[in-house]
Protein backbone atom coordinates (compact mmCIF):
# COMPACT_ATOMS: atom_id res chain seq x y z
CA UNK A 1 0.00 0.00 0.00
CA UNK A 2 1.21 3.29 -0.84
CA UNK A 3 0.10 6.43 0.81
CA UNK A 4 1.24 9.90 0.95
CA UNK A 5 2.45 9.15 4.60
CA UNK A 6 4.28 5.80 3.44
CA UNK A 7 6.22 8.16 0.87
CA UNK A 8 6.66 11.10 2.89
CA UNK A 9 7.85 8.76 5.85
CA UNK A 10 9.71 6.33 3.88
CA UNK A 11 7.80 3.17 5.24
CA UNK A 12 6.75 0.11 4.16
CA UNK A 13 3.35 0.20 5.55
CA UNK A 14 0.95 3.04 6.24
CA UNK A 15 1.18 1.83 10.17
CA UNK A 16 2.11 4.14 12.78
CA UNK A 17 2.89 2.84 16.70
CA UNK A 18 1.62 6.25 18.81
CA UNK A 19 3.75 7.01 21.75
CA UNK A 20 2.98 5.49 24.80
CA UNK A 21 4.06 6.51 28.19
CA UNK A 22 6.71 3.74 29.71
CA UNK A 23 5.74 1.51 26.96
CA UNK A 24 7.60 3.45 23.81
CA UNK A 25 11.21 2.21 24.22
CA UNK A 26 13.27 1.30 22.30
CA UNK A 27 12.14 -2.83 22.26
CA UNK A 28 8.79 -2.05 20.88
CA UNK A 29 10.04 0.96 18.26
CA UNK A 30 12.54 -1.04 16.90
CA UNK A 31 10.01 -3.84 15.96
CA UNK A 32 7.33 -1.96 14.37
CA UNK A 33 9.67 -0.14 12.04
CA UNK A 34 11.48 -3.61 11.48
CA UNK A 35 7.86 -5.02 10.46
CA UNK A 36 7.87 -1.58 8.02
CA UNK A 37 5.82 0.00 9.78
CA UNK A 38 7.06 3.85 11.97
CA UNK A 39 7.61 2.67 15.67
CA UNK A 40 8.35 5.86 17.96
CA UNK A 41 10.05 6.13 21.05
CA UNK A 42 8.31 8.25 24.09
CA UNK A 43 10.96 11.00 24.82
CA UNK A 44 9.48 11.63 28.36
CA UNK A 45 9.65 7.85 29.28
CA UNK A 46 12.97 8.95 29.50
CA UNK A 47 13.97 10.93 32.93
CA UNK A 48 16.63 13.27 31.12
CA UNK A 49 17.20 14.05 27.63
CA UNK A 50 20.33 12.68 27.62
CA UNK A 51 18.86 9.56 28.35
CA UNK A 52 17.07 10.01 25.64
CA UNK A 53 19.91 10.43 23.41
CA UNK A 54 21.15 7.48 25.09
CA UNK A 55 17.72 5.24 23.82
CA UNK A 56 17.65 7.03 20.47
CA UNK A 57 21.19 5.28 19.90
CA UNK A 58 20.12 1.87 21.34
CA UNK A 59 17.17 1.71 19.04
CA UNK A 60 19.31 2.60 16.22
CA UNK A 61 21.67 -0.76 17.02
CA UNK A 62 18.38 -2.41 16.83
CA UNK A 63 16.89 -1.43 13.52
CA UNK A 64 18.34 0.30 10.27
CA UNK A 65 14.60 1.67 9.56
CA UNK A 66 13.35 5.46 10.26
CA UNK A 67 11.73 5.62 13.89
CA UNK A 68 10.71 8.70 15.22
CA UNK A 69 10.54 10.22 18.85
CA UNK A 70 7.41 11.71 20.55
CA UNK A 71 7.43 14.92 22.48
CA UNK A 72 4.22 15.19 24.64
CA UNK A 73 3.88 18.99 26.01
CA UNK A 74 1.25 18.31 28.56
CA UNK A 75 1.05 19.85 32.20
CA UNK A 76 2.98 17.91 34.83
CA UNK A 77 3.59 18.31 38.30
CA UNK A 78 6.87 18.50 38.05
CA UNK A 79 8.36 20.48 35.47
CA UNK A 80 9.43 19.62 32.57
CA UNK A 81 12.47 20.33 30.47
CA UNK A 82 11.30 20.02 27.08
CA UNK A 83 13.45 22.53 25.19
CA UNK A 84 16.32 20.35 26.35
CA UNK A 85 14.46 17.25 24.81
CA UNK A 86 13.60 18.93 21.84
CA UNK A 87 17.34 19.76 21.34
CA UNK A 88 18.33 16.26 22.14
CA UNK A 89 15.95 14.80 19.70
CA UNK A 90 17.68 17.23 16.88
CA UNK A 91 21.48 16.72 18.34
CA UNK A 92 20.17 12.62 17.68
CA UNK A 93 19.95 13.25 14.13
CA UNK A 94 16.00 12.07 14.42
CA UNK A 95 14.21 13.13 11.10
CA UNK A 96 10.35 12.34 12.79
CA UNK A 97 8.98 13.62 15.59
CA UNK A 98 5.18 13.51 16.60
CA UNK A 99 4.36 16.04 18.96
CA UNK A 100 1.12 15.69 20.85
CA UNK A 101 -0.86 17.37 24.16
CA UNK A 102 -0.09 21.51 23.09
CA UNK A 103 0.38 24.04 20.59
CA UNK A 104 3.74 22.37 19.36
CA UNK A 105 4.09 26.16 17.24
CA UNK A 106 7.32 26.82 19.76
CA UNK A 107 9.31 23.71 18.57
CA UNK A 108 8.75 23.83 14.93
CA UNK A 109 12.05 26.54 13.99
CA UNK A 110 14.46 24.29 15.65
CA UNK A 111 12.74 21.02 14.50
CA UNK A 112 12.29 22.32 10.53
CA UNK A 113 16.39 23.90 10.35
CA UNK A 114 16.73 19.94 11.20
CA UNK A 115 14.86 18.72 8.39
CA UNK A 116 12.63 16.77 10.50
CA UNK A 117 9.15 15.75 9.74
CA UNK A 118 6.24 16.87 12.40
CA UNK A 119 3.52 14.93 12.47
CA UNK A 120 1.05 16.46 15.57
CA UNK A 121 -1.31 14.85 17.75
CA UNK A 122 -5.12 16.23 17.25
CA UNK A 123 -8.30 15.38 19.08
CA UNK A 124 -10.51 18.20 17.10
CA UNK A 125 -10.86 19.70 13.29
CA UNK A 126 -9.72 23.19 14.90
CA UNK A 127 -6.43 21.56 16.12
CA UNK A 128 -5.81 19.74 12.77
CA UNK A 129 -6.46 23.11 10.98
CA UNK A 130 -4.09 24.94 13.41
CA UNK A 131 -1.44 22.81 12.70
CA UNK A 132 -1.80 22.61 9.01
CA UNK A 133 -1.33 26.09 9.39
CA UNK A 134 1.63 26.94 11.70
CA UNK A 135 3.54 24.47 9.21
CA UNK A 136 2.62 20.80 10.58
CA UNK A 137 3.66 18.22 7.92
CA UNK A 138 1.01 15.91 8.61
CA UNK A 139 -1.44 15.36 11.77
CA UNK A 140 -2.89 12.44 13.81
CA UNK A 141 -6.54 12.67 13.77
CA UNK A 142 -7.31 11.17 17.35
CA UNK A 143 -10.72 10.21 18.03
CA UNK A 144 -12.76 9.64 21.19
CA UNK A 145 -12.15 6.22 20.87
CA UNK A 146 -8.68 6.67 21.70
CA UNK A 147 -6.63 5.93 24.52
CA UNK A 148 -5.07 8.83 26.81
CA UNK A 149 -6.86 12.30 26.18
CA UNK A 150 -9.50 12.25 23.46
CA UNK A 151 -9.70 16.61 24.45
CA UNK A 152 -13.54 16.94 25.54
CA UNK A 153 -15.45 17.11 22.39
CA UNK A 154 -16.53 13.23 22.29
CA UNK A 155 -16.45 13.32 18.47
CA UNK A 156 -15.66 9.82 17.10
CA UNK A 157 -13.41 9.49 14.00
CA UNK A 158 -16.21 8.53 12.65
CA UNK A 159 -16.55 11.96 12.37
CA UNK A 160 -13.22 13.20 12.35
CA UNK A 161 -12.15 11.50 9.46
CA UNK A 162 -13.87 12.73 6.96
CA UNK A 163 -14.26 16.25 8.12
CA UNK A 164 -10.00 15.98 7.79
CA UNK A 165 -9.97 14.93 4.20
CA UNK A 166 -12.62 17.95 3.72
CA UNK A 167 -10.96 20.46 5.37
CA UNK A 168 -7.44 19.16 5.56
CA UNK A 169 -4.38 19.96 2.64
CA UNK A 170 -1.89 18.14 4.40
CA UNK A 171 -1.75 14.27 5.10
CA UNK A 172 -3.18 12.92 7.91
CA UNK A 173 -3.56 9.77 10.09
CA UNK A 174 -6.57 8.26 12.10
CA UNK A 175 -5.95 7.35 15.53
CA UNK A 176 -7.76 5.67 18.31
CA UNK A 177 -9.94 2.61 18.37
CA UNK A 178 -7.80 0.86 15.28
CA UNK A 179 -6.38 -2.18 15.83
CA UNK A 180 -7.37 -4.62 12.56
CA UNK A 181 -7.35 -4.64 8.77
CA UNK A 182 -11.16 -3.61 9.00
CA UNK A 183 -9.96 -0.62 10.89
CA UNK A 184 -7.80 0.36 8.39
CA UNK A 185 -9.26 -0.15 5.26
CA UNK A 186 -12.00 2.17 6.49
CA UNK A 187 -9.69 4.60 7.62
CA UNK A 188 -8.16 4.30 4.00
CA UNK A 189 -11.54 4.75 2.45
CA UNK A 190 -12.91 7.90 5.11
CA UNK A 191 -9.66 9.57 3.64
CA UNK A 192 -6.40 8.91 6.25
CA UNK A 193 -3.46 8.28 5.13
CA UNK A 194 -2.85 5.52 7.42
CA UNK A 195 -3.47 4.81 10.68
CA UNK A 196 -1.97 5.39 14.28
CA UNK A 197 -2.57 2.43 16.81
CA UNK A 198 -1.09 2.73 20.59
CA UNK A 199 -3.41 -0.12 22.64
CA UNK A 200 -2.99 -3.03 20.20
CA UNK A 201 0.85 -2.17 19.85
CA UNK A 202 0.49 -2.62 23.54
CA UNK A 203 -0.72 -6.67 23.32
CA UNK A 204 2.19 -7.78 21.36
CA UNK A 205 5.01 -9.69 22.19
CA UNK A 206 7.76 -6.74 22.06
CA UNK A 207 5.67 -3.92 24.29
CA UNK A 208 8.38 -4.08 27.00
CA UNK A 209 5.34 -4.20 29.51
CA UNK A 210 4.44 -7.23 32.13
CA UNK A 211 2.53 -10.30 30.67
CA UNK A 212 -0.49 -10.23 32.86
CA UNK A 213 -1.38 -6.37 31.29
CA UNK A 214 -1.39 -8.00 27.84
CA UNK A 215 -3.49 -10.84 28.99
CA UNK A 216 -6.22 -8.79 31.04
CA UNK A 217 -6.30 -6.55 27.55
CA UNK A 218 -6.77 -9.99 25.53
CA UNK A 219 -10.00 -10.30 28.17
CA UNK A 220 -11.30 -7.05 27.99
CA UNK A 221 -14.41 -6.18 26.26
CA UNK A 222 -15.06 -2.75 24.68
CA UNK A 223 -16.89 -1.86 28.22
CA UNK A 224 -13.66 -1.89 29.58
CA UNK A 225 -12.47 1.73 29.87
CA UNK A 226 -13.06 4.87 31.52
CA UNK A 227 -13.60 7.84 31.12
CA UNK A 228 -11.15 9.91 34.23
CA UNK A 229 -10.21 13.82 34.62
CA UNK A 230 -13.26 14.67 32.79
CA UNK A 231 -14.60 17.35 35.95
CA UNK A 232 -11.01 18.89 35.49
CA UNK A 233 -11.39 19.02 31.99
CA UNK A 234 -8.52 17.23 31.04
CA UNK A 235 -10.10 14.25 29.97
CA UNK A 236 -7.81 10.40 30.34
CA UNK A 237 -9.38 7.06 28.67
CA UNK A 238 -8.26 4.60 30.99
CA UNK A 239 -8.48 0.80 31.67
CA UNK A 240 -11.37 0.43 33.96
CA UNK A 241 -9.87 -1.04 37.11
CA UNK A 242 -10.67 -0.47 40.61
CA UNK A 243 -8.34 2.64 40.84
CA UNK A 244 -9.97 4.04 37.96
CA UNK A 245 -13.20 3.39 39.36
CA UNK A 246 -12.23 4.93 43.15
CA UNK A 247 -11.13 8.11 40.48
CA UNK A 248 -14.36 8.46 39.19
CA UNK A 249 -16.05 8.26 42.61
CA UNK A 250 -14.27 10.77 44.14
CA UNK A 251 -15.27 13.30 40.82
CA UNK A 252 -18.81 11.67 41.33
CA UNK A 253 -18.78 13.48 44.72
CA UNK A 254 -20.69 17.09 45.42
CA UNK A 255 -18.54 20.03 44.35
CA UNK A 256 -15.21 20.56 42.27
CA UNK A 257 -12.99 17.97 42.04
CA UNK A 258 -9.58 18.95 43.73
CA UNK A 259 -6.70 17.52 42.18
CA UNK A 260 -4.98 16.40 45.80
CA UNK A 261 -7.82 14.09 46.22
CA UNK A 262 -6.73 11.95 43.26
CA UNK A 263 -3.05 12.76 43.18
CA UNK A 264 -2.19 9.73 45.35
CA UNK A 265 -4.19 7.54 43.28
CA UNK A 266 -2.89 8.04 40.13
CA UNK A 267 0.81 9.15 40.56
CA UNK A 268 2.69 7.88 37.00
CA UNK A 269 5.39 5.83 38.93
CA UNK A 270 2.62 4.00 39.93
CA UNK A 271 1.03 3.21 36.49
CA UNK A 272 5.07 2.03 35.44
CA UNK A 273 5.53 -0.32 38.01
CA UNK A 274 1.99 -1.80 37.54
CA UNK A 275 3.56 -2.35 33.51
CA UNK A 276 6.58 -3.65 35.21
CA UNK A 277 4.93 -6.00 37.86
CA UNK A 278 1.95 -6.95 36.63
CA UNK A 279 -0.08 -5.78 39.89
CA UNK A 280 -3.03 -4.56 37.41
CA UNK A 281 -4.69 -2.58 40.44
CA UNK A 282 -1.83 -0.48 41.53
CA UNK A 283 -2.11 2.83 39.30
CA UNK A 284 -3.89 3.74 36.33
CA UNK A 285 -2.65 2.74 32.91
CA UNK A 286 -4.00 3.82 29.54
CA UNK A 287 -6.00 1.93 27.16
CA UNK A 288 -8.69 2.49 24.70
CA UNK A 289 -11.77 0.68 23.59
CA UNK A 290 -10.24 -1.07 20.89
CA UNK A 291 -9.00 -3.43 23.54
CA UNK A 292 -12.45 -5.16 22.85
CA UNK A 293 -10.76 -6.06 19.94
CA UNK A 294 -7.95 -7.39 21.11
CA UNK A 295 -7.48 -11.08 21.04
CA UNK A 296 -4.50 -12.42 20.69
CA UNK A 297 -0.79 -11.07 21.37
CA UNK A 298 1.84 -11.61 18.32
CA UNK A 299 4.81 -10.23 17.24
CA UNK A 300 4.90 -6.74 15.62
CA UNK A 301 5.61 -8.37 12.39
CA UNK A 302 3.36 -10.65 12.62
CA UNK A 303 0.48 -7.94 13.91
CA UNK A 304 1.61 -5.61 10.73
CA UNK A 305 1.48 -8.13 7.93
CA UNK A 306 -2.05 -9.80 9.14
CA UNK A 307 -3.65 -5.69 9.62
CA UNK A 308 -2.17 -4.97 5.54
CA UNK A 309 -3.08 -8.36 4.36
CA UNK A 310 -6.62 -8.04 5.75
CA UNK A 311 -7.06 -4.43 4.50
CA UNK A 312 -5.93 -5.23 1.29
CA UNK A 313 -8.52 -8.23 0.91
CA UNK A 314 -11.62 -5.76 2.37
CA UNK A 315 -10.27 -3.75 -0.88
CA UNK A 316 -9.66 -5.79 -3.40
CA UNK A 317 -12.10 -8.38 -2.91
CA UNK A 318 -15.22 -7.86 -0.46
CA UNK A 319 -15.71 -3.77 -1.65
CA UNK A 320 -13.80 -4.76 -5.34
CA UNK A 321 -16.68 -7.08 -5.70
CA UNK A 322 -19.58 -4.91 -4.64
CA UNK A 323 -18.41 -2.98 -8.05
CA UNK A 324 -17.77 -5.41 -10.38
CA UNK A 325 -21.02 -7.22 -9.79
C1 LIG B 1 -0.29 3.16 27.54
C2 LIG B 1 -0.45 4.36 26.64
C3 LIG B 1 0.30 5.49 26.89
C4 LIG B 1 0.19 6.61 26.06
N1 LIG B 1 1.00 7.68 26.27
C5 LIG B 1 1.01 8.71 25.37
C6 LIG B 1 1.93 9.76 25.49
O1 LIG B 1 2.77 9.80 26.40
N2 LIG B 1 1.90 10.75 24.56
C7 LIG B 1 1.01 10.74 23.54
O2 LIG B 1 1.04 11.64 22.71
N3 LIG B 1 0.08 9.76 23.41
C8 LIG B 1 0.08 8.74 24.30
N4 LIG B 1 -0.82 7.71 24.13
C9 LIG B 1 -1.78 7.76 23.01
C10 LIG B 1 -1.28 7.00 21.77
O3 LIG B 1 -0.14 7.56 21.22
C11 LIG B 1 -2.35 6.99 20.66
O4 LIG B 1 -2.67 8.29 20.28
C12 LIG B 1 -3.61 6.29 21.12
O5 LIG B 1 -3.28 5.13 21.85
C13 LIG B 1 -4.46 5.91 19.94
O6 LIG B 1 -5.62 5.24 20.35
P1 LIG B 1 -5.72 3.63 20.45
O7 LIG B 1 -5.13 3.29 21.75
O8 LIG B 1 -7.16 3.37 20.35
O9 LIG B 1 -4.92 3.05 19.30
C14 LIG B 1 -0.74 6.59 24.97
C15 LIG B 1 -1.52 5.45 24.75
C16 LIG B 1 -1.38 4.34 25.57
C17 LIG B 1 -2.22 3.12 25.28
Amino acid sequence: MRTRITEMLGIEHPIVQGGMQWVGLAELASAVSNAGGLGILTGLTQPTPEALQKEIARCREMTDKPFAVNLTILPTIKPVPYEAYAQAIVDSGIKIVETAGRNPEPFLPPFKAAGITVIHKCTSIRHCLKAERIGCDMVSVDGFECAGHPGEDDVTNMILLPLAAKRLKIPFLASGGLGDGRGLAAALAMGADGINMGTRFMATIEAPIHDKVKQKMVEASELDTALIYRTLNNTARVFKNSIAEKVLEIEAQEGPTRFEDIQPLVQGTKGRELFDDGDLDKGIWSAGMIVGLIDDIPSCEELITRIVAEAEEIISQRLGQMLSA
